[in-house]
């Protein structure tokens, strides 16, 4: 549902920023073009705010050389800022996919540096800073979101030093040790400075952020706050700390609950030929959630003779992701050819080993995937949270059903009761899977039990909630030079003891 916004030139008190808008515009092969649904966990958490306030999000839509004028869409006020071929090329499957995100995700591929892909990204951030300060009211609240637009903040404060701002990292902040190969690695602490609240999915990120920040700069930091200090400007205090993000949990389970999406599942495992178990991936396709790992681990159980395709099938759906950058075309020539020799191997007339789906599904197929999987495999090399790994968890809504997670995931830090493995563990991944297969319904039960509770509990709702109060906090005291945080309010977030203790000592 789309309509054109009624006032143009309309300012919002409430501005979301971020590189994805909440749909892409895409062009069939019959050259007919349509909204769908962008792909992502930074869309899945944000779209519940969104469409429960009136701001407005600042995003680009998808295709190159095509410029929109602002629109509603589902109730959400969509202000897209175009992007050129070009800009794709340097700033999107450049700088923000081949050198932040393989940097960021602990180099498990090469980063790249090339100045001309720097110089877009600070071009095209300069285009954002520009489109959000157009569109926000007079100290209004606006919160910026993930790596591709880390130089935001600060140009946006430069404009309109009346707004408040916030900044969320969806992926891990990487150990100085990795973030200092950055040549522009102090550009990039700067360009976050001019938010008032910079956000991240655990605490381990946020430390590593502080740690560079000290190193780089030599601020001073007292956790959860640095004190940035720049020529001629009063010194000001940034907060920088851990929100673990989340999904809207209850409208999993509505849907999980609803009789046709269960149907739909019980299709589902009629068409794998009613296997015993059905093991389940569901990730973008992209080199950081260990795809190959699984599947390694899966064919070595069948050549084994530890599981049997009579018994056991997997269903892994890969949902197509920056098909133009070379790592991700390698990656997707290298699962396939992996599938097929599985298959290859190991199928029989009646049982297919892994059946395998190159593409996106709207949220019911998602969901009804979910109810049909016993297991599901989560096995990411690094990951910023997974929300997939929460999904799940939020529509078994009968305590059936094993989690196998990472332990490099940001939601294995919440997640406890989930079978946590290191994927990079073949053998211990094997036996996690054999494990997860026989587990007794009672001790699912129990897992699932306390799995739900922290996903129901801690949902999105609470993320935006917990990070805009923090914002309207950070406001509040911006002009209080001699201001004290109550150091109790970190705690919300804390997860267990360990990570109190570690805190603590950390200072
Ligand atoms: P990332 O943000 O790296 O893609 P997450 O697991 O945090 O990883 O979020 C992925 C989101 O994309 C989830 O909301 C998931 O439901 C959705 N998703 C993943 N695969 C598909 C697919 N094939 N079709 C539709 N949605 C998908
Ligand atoms: C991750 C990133 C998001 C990104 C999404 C999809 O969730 O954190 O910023 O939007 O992947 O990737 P894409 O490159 O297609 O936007």
């Amino acid at each position: 549902m789309i309509a054109p916004i009624s006032a143009p030139g309309a300012t919002y008190e409430f501005v979301v920023v971020s590189n994805r808008l909440p749909v892409d515009h895409v062009i069939g092969a019959d050259g007919e073009s349509s909204w769908q649904r962008s792909p992502g966990g930074l869309v899945t958490a944000l779209e519940p705010l969104m469409r429960s306030t009136d701001g407005a999000w600042v995003g680009w839509a998808g295709q190159p050389d095509l410029e929109f004028e602002p629109f509603e869409s589902d109730g959400m006020s969509i202000v897209p800022v175009p992007l050129t071929a070009n800009d794709i090329e340097n700033y999107y499957e450049g700088f923000s996919n081949d050198t932040l995100w393989p940097l960021y995700h602990d180099v498990i591929a090469p980063p790249s540096f090339y100045r001309v892909w720097w110089d877009s990204y600070v071009s095209v951030n300069k285009r954002f800073a520009d489109a959000a300060a157009a569109v926000s009211a007079q100290n209004a609240v606006v919160w910026v979101h993930d790596y591709q637009l880390q130089l935001v903040p600060t140009m946006l404060r430069e404009l309109r030093p009346d707004l408040t701002i916030g900044f969320f990292n969806h992926i891990p902040f990487p150990p100085y040790g990795i973030y200092s190969q950055l040549p522009w690695r102090r550009q990039i602490i700067e360009g976050l400075f001019g938010a008032d609240v910079i956000g991240f999915q655990r605490v381990q990120d946020a430390a590593n952020f502080s740690r560079a920040v000290r190193r780089l700069t030599g601020m001073t930091t007292r956790n959860p706050v640095i004190e940035v200090r720049a020529k001629n400007q009063p010194m000001r205090r940034v907060i920088a700390k851990a929100f673990p993000i989340s999904i809207d949990a209850a409208s999993f389970e509505e849907l999980a609950r609803q009789p046709h999406i269960q149907a739909r599942a019980r299709e589902i495992r009629d068409g794998l030929g009613n296997p015993k178990t059905v093991m389940l991936g569901v990730d973008r396709l992209d080199y950081t959630k260990g795809i190959g790992h699984r599947l390694q681990a899966f064919g070595e159980l069948l050549a084994e003779g530890r599981l049997s395709v009579e018994d056991v099938t997997l269903l892994q759906v890969a949902n197509p992701s920056r098909e133009r950058v070379k790592a991700y075309m390698d990656l997707r020539d290298e699962i396939e050819l992996t599938v097929g020799r599985i298959n290859g191997d190991f199928a029989t007339m009646s049982h297919t080993a892994i059946s395998y789906h190159h593409r996106g599904y709207p949220r019911d197929e998602m969901v009804a995937l979910y109810l049909a999987a016993d297991v599901m495999l989560v096995t990411a090399l690094r990951d910023g949270m997974n929300l997939v790994a929460k999904e799940y968890v939020a529509s078994r809504f009968d305590d059936t059903g094993v989690l196998i997670l990472s332990e490099f995931a940001g939601a294995a830090d919440e997640l406890h009761r989930a079978v946590l493995v290191n994927p990079h563990d073949i053998d211990g991944l094997k036996d996690a899977i054999v494990r997860a297969i026989e587990m007794p319904h009672r001790e699912q039960a129990r897992r699932m039990r306390s799995l739900r509770k922290r996903v129901l509990e801690y949902d999105a709702a609470r993320w935006s909630t917990t990070f805009l109060a923090a914002l309207a906090d950070a406001r509040q005291r911006r002009s209080t030079l001699d201001s004290r945080l109550d150091p109790i309010d970190d705690l919300e977030w804390t997860i267990d003891r360990r990570t109190v203790n570690r805190r603590t000592a950390d200072g």
